[in-house]
């Protein structure tokens, strides 16, 4: 049966929204917590030499195993945690996190490990939901978070991704932030663009 997360994270908007940012990945591209595969058949065959897809959900990659056949870019799929790459330094082009980052148990961690595995000029895409700037819903969000999170497999609604990105040594490079629907506002907030290693 297909995975409610494969329903929820394939809705209009949020599809859009990956046609965005998916299109400008080139060269060997990490993408950690690939999931269900949804961005697979949205790569730029001519710009993509080889995906590597790693989530530590065997269930996610099974769907994902599916995708990566009828896709036109070479894909390996990798079950694991970005907070420990299996990969060398200096060995990827692109990093591609779309929605991921509100997910992963330790974003410092793996922050620090796609900066190592990234070329110096490699680039960082992402289109993530987080923090919202108005600070009454920022507010909400950390109020609801406690309760959310494990209703929504590990998800946060709080996390300032941007900041987190400075922090970890990445210069944001171009991002545009908007809330995707008029509500629920919370979960809605969004950062979609490319951070590059400082
Ligand atoms: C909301 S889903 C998004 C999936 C996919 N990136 C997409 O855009 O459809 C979050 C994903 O993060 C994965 N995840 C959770 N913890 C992780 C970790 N430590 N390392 C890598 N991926 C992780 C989950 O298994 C899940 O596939």
């Amino acid at each position: 049966m297909r995975p409610a997360l494969d329903h929820v994270c394939a809705i209009g908007p949020v599809m859009r929204n990956r046609q965005r940012v998916v299109p400008r990945a080139r060269g060997v591209v990490l993408e950690p917590g690939i999931g269900t595969g949804l961005n697979l058949p949205l790569y730029d065959a001519g710009a993509v030499r080889h995906v590597i897809g790693i989530d530590p959900a065997a269930p996610f990659l099974d769907l994902a195993r599916q995708r990566a056949e009828q896709a036109r870019v070479s894909v390996e799929l990798v079950q694991g945690s970005a907070e420990a790459l299996p990969l060398q330094d200096n060995s990827v082009d692109t990093v591609l996190l779309t929605y991921t980052g509100c997910s992963i148990p330790d974003l410092d961690a793996a922050l620090a490990e796609f900066r190592r595995v990234l070329k110096p000029d490699g680039q960082l895409l992402f289109c993530e939901h987080g923090r919202a700037a108005q600070p009454r819903v920022a507010c909400f969000q950390d109020l609801v978070n406690p309760l959310w999170r494990p209703l929504a497999g590990g998800c946060n609604l709080n996390r300032d991704f941007p900041a987190h990105l400075n922090q970890a040594g990445f210069e944001v490079a171009d991002m545009d932030t908007f809330y995707l629907l008029p509500r629920p506002k919370s979960v809605t907030w969004h950062f979609l663009g490319v951070a590059r290693p400082r």
